[in-house]
């Protein structure tokens, strides 16, 4: 069985990703500072897949616990989830985003080339695009100046990939520039922990649901869209994690110094106030919600095309909106 190392595993995406990994027959090996996430998913991921995966708990940017890691481990790739990921925190701390999201992809970098790793998955995402001219956006879409310090630590992560791999290190390199992750495993047992106040919409939607908030604001329903709220590309997040292992499938049989992108949606758009009356009907709810004003740096609408995904990975989604939604709810009833 390959070992890969999952930076970020204990998170919202390495945690499904871990599962995902397993059934396909890979061993995932887990780094995670436990920054935004909890032990307790290992033990979740014990109970969806009867077997304890090995846990490293550490900063994901210190190379004598890498080290450590690969004297233990013979690994054959790399999957770098660890990244912080709010973007208004980002504008106020943007030391943070820069320091821990270039740093540790810098650090690991380092470490594959040492000790002969060839393969690696990186988590960018569809903000690198900014506010689209052109829709669906495909990977040769210019990418846009960030929104966000957030935003702009995937686009330097994505240059320095580019880059490092024109050295020719011997190493591979995949870049899943992911839409809109929603839903959780369909066991309700792991799913995105919310803590503090969501910045995406499900979560908020799943939290007014359960009267954890009061009310849901929609921020502007006056945009040039079907009915006037924004428009994104939500994917399961089992369809997500399936990616990725897709995309170390296809690495494994290219030649070393390779570097793609590959956008991860569903090719659909859908609005806010679509995403809202989908969840209240497949889980027969009422969501208070009321409408506000625009809030600032919205991207109005944006969705992938996927066709070079569907083609070179062979990848689909295979979960709709529908589902999405209820494992979202069956997440937060757990919760
Ligand atoms: N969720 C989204 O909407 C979304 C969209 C596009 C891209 N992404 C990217 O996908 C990746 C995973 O996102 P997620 O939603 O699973 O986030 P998450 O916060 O749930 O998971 C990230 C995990 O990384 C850990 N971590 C952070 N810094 C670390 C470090 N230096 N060392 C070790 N562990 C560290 C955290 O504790 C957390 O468990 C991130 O790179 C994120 O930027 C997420």
């Amino acid at each position: 069985m390959k070992k890969i190392l999952i930076t970020g595993g204990a998170g919202y995406i390495g945690s499904h990703t871990a599962v995902q990994l397993v059934q396909s027959g890979f061993e995932p090996i887990i780094i995670d500072d436990l920054s935004n996430s909890e032990e307790k998913v290992l033990d979740r991921l014990e109970e969806i897949l009867g077997k304890r995966l090995t846990f490293y708990k550490g900063d994901c940017s210190d190379a004598g616990l890498l080290n450590q890691l690969a004297d233990e481990h013979d690994l054959a790739g790399v999957i770098h989830f660890a990244a912080f990921k709010a973007v208004g925190e980002s504008t106020v701390d943007p030391l943070k985003y820069y320091q821990n999201n270039i740093g540790s992809l810098m650090t690991i970098l380092a470490f594959m080339k040492a000790r002969q790793i060839k393969d690696l998955v990186f988590s960018s995402s569809c903000t690198v695009y900014g506010q689209p001219d052109v829709l669906p956006v495909t990977e040769a879409t210019p990418r846009q100046d960030a929104e966000s310090p957030y935003g702009n630590t995937k686009k330097i992560c994505e240059d320095i990939l580019v880059d490092l791999v024109k050295s020719k290190p011997g190493i591979r390199v995949i870049s899943l520039r992911y839409f809109n992750p929603i839903g959780a495993h369909p066991s309700g047992k792991i799913g995105e922990l919310p803590i503090g106040t969501p910045a995406n919409l499900v979560p908020f939607v799943t939290q007014t649901a359960a009267g954890i908030r009061e009310k849901l604001t929609v921020f502007g329903d006056d945009y040039d869209t079907v009915d006037g709220s924004c428009v994104r590309d939500y994917i399961h997040v089992m369809d997500l994690a399936d990616a990725h292992v897709k995309a170390l499938a296809y690495l494994g049989e290219q030649k070393e110094n390779f570097y793609d992108v590959f956008n991860v949606g569903t090719g659909n758009g859908n609005t806010v106030l679509e995403v809202i009356n989908t969840f209240e009907k497949v889980n027969d709810l009422k969501v208070n919600f009321e409408v506000g004003a625009r809030r600032p740096g919205d991207v109005v609408k944006i969705w992938a095309d996927t066709a070079k995904i569907n083609s070179v990975l062979n990848w689909q989604p295979n979960y709709s909106l529908e589902d999405s939604l209820r494992d979202s709810w069956n997440w937060q009833k757990s919760l």
